[in-house]
């Protein structure tokens, strides 16, 4: 894919991983829109882009649990730009308690989030990536496939999120749309209310994972990688 003048939408790019995500697809020459919950973190994340670039970059407000801003989103960028050539379905939070502490409302959040929240991303911008032969990527984990103590909420959303992807990979492919799955390790994130420090040298940096993306926009359109783990290189040793 030639990435000059192409569009996306990134959800959940206030920070962490889907800011790198946007401002690796800016220095390509890539039109973006990205999504949060806050104005304020929306604010924030526009002021860290170069001047020159902010005509490329729209931010919204836009909860992905939220069919009605989903389907905003996807209007915007076609009123804006005219098209979507690439989603990144990338909005995520954990909760990580055993079951007999795990409330109610972490469990709804996690699963609202993690896994209704792509299901209405892919479902509001199908129709525009069916036009340009699009890519959906999506951020899942390894804890979409390895499970933890713990992780009940955060392992099921990703699991599941992992399956989704897989499925509509195969329900997507013969309109030419491909699908990703993104598997990460630790990145060095807010994720789980983290503060990124020189501690985290050994963690996946996010601009990492988003040459991953753009690698992967890059990829002849006859291939199609479905699912990608990545991990540290150097953990500490337990
Ligand atoms: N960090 C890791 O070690 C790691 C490892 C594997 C996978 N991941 C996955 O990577 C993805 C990105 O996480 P991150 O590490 O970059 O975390 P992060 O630094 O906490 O960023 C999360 C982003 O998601 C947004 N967000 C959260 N809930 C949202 C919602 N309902 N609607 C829209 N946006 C929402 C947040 O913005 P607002 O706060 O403004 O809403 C923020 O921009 C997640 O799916 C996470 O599960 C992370």
């Amino acid at each position: 894919m030639n990435l000059k003048d192409k569009t996306a939408i990134i959800t959940g790019a206030s920070k962490g991983i889907g800011l790198a995500i946007a401002q690796e697809m800016l220095s390509k020459g890539m039109k973006v829109l990205i999504t949060g919950r806050s104005q304020n973190s929306i604010h924030n994340a526009l002021e860290q882009i170069p001047s020159e670039l902010r005509s490329n970059i729209i931010g919204k407000t836009a909860d992905v649990y939220s069919m009605t801003d989903m389907r905003a989103c996807s209007q915007i960028i076609v009123d804006k730009w005219g098209k979507i050539d690439v989603v990144v379905a990338n909005a995520g939070i954990g909760h990580f308690a055993s079951i007999e502490d795990l409330t109610e409302e972490q469990w709804n959040e996690t699963i609202n989030t993690n896994l209704t929240g792509v299901f209405n991303t892919v479902k509001t911008t199908v129709e525009e990536l069916k036009k340009t032969k699009g890519y959906i990527i999506t951020i899942a984990s390894l804890a979409g496939t390895n499970f933890f103590a713990k992780g009940s909420a955060y392992n099921a959303s990703k699991f599941g999120l992992v399956g989704f992807t897989q499925a509509i990979m195969l329900d997507l492919r013969s309109y030419g749309i491909k699908c990703t799955t993104i598997m990460p390790g630790s990145v060095s994130t807010y994720f789980n209310n983290h503060t990124p420090s020189e501690a985290d040298a050994w963690k996946i940096q996010p601009e990492d994972i988003a040459q991953v993306v753009t690698d992967l926009l890059n990829i002849p359109q006859r291939s199609l990688p479905s699912k990608i783990e990545i991990r540290p290189t150097q953990p500490p040793s337990k």
